[in-house]
């Protein structure tokens, strides 16, 4: 017999009819916890600029996770990923394809906004990498789509132009990973909307097979 079953006997024995379990912690408990600590991060010089930290969002459980770069303008006002005008594309695409936005769960490689929506800086991204490892961890996917280079650089190790890149199968500790270009891109050609929609079927294929 178990310790635990050991003791729920010698409890039974004494005359104990009920037993509490305390402290047992949900992922979505886990989640608040890690946010938190976002919230109080200062481990890189963005916190003091930042306006509000973006930490993810979506369904804990979810098959599919994107992944972006970093909050724009629009994210760091109102504490929430892809709400601008990229994300708004995304979001109409997803549609467009018959992915339930409620499904997925969305997070960034950084949690604060660059000024000026300049390039992620390798320490920056070094600095904020544990806590999309976290969440990655919890959320378990079936299926990761990076959007855009820095997301696709972190989750692949690959070099390399996205177009060379996108729609590609890689593995992050064994779950797949499809680069798919970063919808502010698409804002800038939309000729390339057509060849994102092809890569996000071939996302859809994968994680509700
Ligand atoms: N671009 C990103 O990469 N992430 C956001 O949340 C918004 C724009």
């Amino acid at each position: 017999m178990n310790q635990i079953a050991q003791l729920l006997k010698f409890y039974r024995e004494i005359g104990v009819e009920y037993v509490r379990p305390v402290n047992i912690r949900t992922k979505i408990d886990i989640f608040k916890e890690i946010e938190k600590e976002v919230i109080n991060c200062r481990k890189c010089e963005l916190y003091k600029s930042r306006t509000n930290t973006v930490f993810g969002e979506g369904s804990v459980d979810a098959d599919l996770m994107f992944v972006g770069e970093a909050p724009g303008r629009d994210e760091d006002i109102q504490g929430k990923p892809f709400v601008g005008r990229a994300g708004r594309l995304l979001r109409d695409l997803l549609k467009e394809i018959g992915i339930d936005i409620g499904n997925v769960y969305i997070a960034n490689c950084l949690k604060c906004r660059p000024p000026n929506n300049r390039d992620p800086l390798p320490e920056e991204l070094v600095s904020c990498f544990g806590y999309l490892k976290k969440q990655i961890e919890m959320v378990n996917p079936r299926v990761i789509a990076t959007l855009g280079r820095y997301s696709t650089y972190e989750l692949t190790n690959q070099k390399g132009t996205l177009g060379t890149l996108r729609g590609r199968v890689f593995y992050y500790q064994g779950i797949r990973v499809v680069p798919l270009y970063h919808p502010a891109y698409l804002l800038r050609n939309p000729k390339a909307v057509e060849i994102f929609l092809d890569d996000l079927k071939k996302v859809k294929e994968l994680f509700e097979k």
